[in-house]
């Protein structure tokens, strides 16, 4: 059975739990280090480091992380510091670890984790799975397969801002919005997506989907609208996914 360590970067918190690939699930518990302020890659590295270590873990690390990543390497940084644009990931976090680190967008991880072992099992058709979070992200599937760094959350909304500054959750509370209000603007986004891409189904991922039975009836799209199954720990387990597929070596 394989035991693989996923850690999943986000723009205030980076969370890690070694997961049972097979089952798609936790092996045990997860452990979560603030994001470290400013969120420079030295710094970042050294959290990382510390969920490497609390494992006790040695063997390849899956690793979701909040930016565009195009091999190994982020290509932007809507919610961390600029600094890491065109920073290798996998080399900056393998080598604080010394262990192989294989990176992925985290939205992209967790859409894929929710599509093998979640909501998104048995889903044929066009899906849109939206993380809800600090940032607005996105993984878009089509037959299962996945199209990655759709960046969804950065078209551009009112006033030329993106939608992530309008209806992410990191919004809501900048702006000091209720839910019913930020439920508003959400549909609207929904809407606008639907227009886009036409999806069979959307899967709502991230710390506001856990809300989702208070917003759910101001959510009115054509295609079905569910939350994640995996919740906050699809990222975990789609890290994980992502270090299996790409290491080489024997685990
Ligand atoms: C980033 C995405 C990321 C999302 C969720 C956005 O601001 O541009 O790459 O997936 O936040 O973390």
């Amino acid at each position: 059975m394989q035991h693989i360590l996923g850690i999943d970067v986000g723009a205030s918190g980076i969370k890690g739990a070694v997961v049972d690939i097979a089952h798609g699930k936790l092996q045990g518990e997860r452990f979560r280090v603030p994001t470290p302020q400013p969120s420079t890659p030295k710094a970042m590295a050294g959290a990382f480091s510390e969920i490497v270590e609390f494992f006790n873990y040695k063997g390849p690390v899956g690793c979701g992380f909040p930016t565009i990543v195009k091999n190994g390497v982020a290509n932007s940084a809507a919610n961390i510091d600029k600094t890491w644009i065109g920073t290798n990931i996998e080399k900056v976090f393998g080598e604080a670890c010394d262990c192989p680190v294989f990176a992925t967008n985290d939205a992209d991880a967790a859409g894929v984790a929710e599509m093998r072992h979640g909501k998104g099992r048995d889903e044929n058709g066009l899906v849109v799975f939206i993380t809800i979070g600090t940032g607005l992200g996105s993984a878009l599937f089509y037959k299962g397969e996945l199209i990655p760094n759709t960046e969804l959350g950065h078209l551009l909304w009112k006033h030329g801002k993106s939608a992530e500054a309008w209806c992410s959750s990191g919004a809501r509370s900048r702006l000091k919005i209720s839910r019913s209000e930020w439920a508003e603007r959400f549909n609207e986004y929904l809407n606008h997506l639907e227009l886009l891409l036409s999806p069979d189904l959307f899967i709502l991922g991230g710390g506001e989907s856990k809300a989702f039975e208070q917003y759910k009836h101001q959510l009115m799209t054509q295609a079905r609208v569910v939350p994640a199954k995996l919740l906050n720990n699809a990222g975990i387990i789609g890290a994980a996914d992502y270090a299996v597929e790409n290491y080489k070596g024997e685990v």
